[in-house]
């Protein structure tokens, strides 16, 4: 056997081994397309308080405007999350659909609310932090999707928040069937129902790039 033979073989197995360990479970493409606008939910999975806090979590090294930090967030889940589904607004662009759908509603939300007037830096913030989030739940098996559409006023006094909701993010295992459908700059944007697949048009990445 030549010299060195059966360490140059270790070395080559060690190697091997070592990619297939480093090989991350999830890469970030991968988690930005399972994080799918979701509004059809499992309702016998009941989310859990301590997969709240870990969504909530990530707003802790999330980037923030001057760093001010001025999101706060209120959980919502059981009875209140009942309570919450008739002051959403859910895919608005379905004129036949009516969403929340019966025995596919979510059964935890997150209430982001701004601690200061919001201001334009402030949506952005708030850009930032429910998108991490919900990459967040993709990362741990939920989805999610973000509700600027909600009532406002009525949310407030039903949870007696101190601070201006902004944005409502319903938490959930999906119970959902969702397709990208490549689509060129110009052609319809609007989501929609084929087959009981919800078709989500993106325009290709070639298109996006300013020529
Ligand atoms: C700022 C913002 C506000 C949104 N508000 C609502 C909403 O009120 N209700 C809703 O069903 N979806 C809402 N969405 C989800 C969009 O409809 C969704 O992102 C879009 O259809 C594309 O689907 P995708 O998220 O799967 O890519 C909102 C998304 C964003 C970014």
């Amino acid at each position: 056997m030549a010299d060195n033979y059966l360490e140059k073989r270790m070395e080559q197995h060690r190697a091997v081994a070592g990619a297939a360990a480093q090989k991350p479970k999830h890469t970030l493409y991968s988690l930005i397309e399972k994080n799918r606008s979701t509004r059809l939910y499992d309702t016998s999975f009941v989310v859990r308080e301590d997969q709240l806090r870990r969504i909530v979590a990530v707003n802790s090294r999330v980037a923030s405007a001057r760093n001010r930090q001025t999101l706060r967030f209120r959980l919502v889940m059981g009875d209140e999350a009942k309570s919450m589904l008739p002051l959403i607004k859910m895919g608005s662009a379905f004129k036949d659909v009516q969403l929340p759908q019966v025995g596919y509603e979510p059964n935890a939300f997150i209430v982001v609310c701004s601690t200061i007037e919001p201001r334009q830096s402030t949506y952005v913030d708030l850009g930032i932090s429910v998108q991490s989030m919900l990459l967040q739940a993709v990362e741990i098996g939920l989805n999610g999707v973000c509700i600027m559409s909600f009532d406002k006023q009525q949310v407030s006094q039903l949870f007696a928040l101190p601070f201006e909701p902004l944005m409502v993010l319903a938490v959930g295992r999906s119970a959902e069937r969702v397709k990208i459908v490549d689509i060129k700059d110009g052609d319809n944007c609007d989501y929609y129902r084929e087959d009981g697949v919800h078709c989500v048009p993106k325009i290709v990445p070639d298109d996006l790039i300013i020529k």
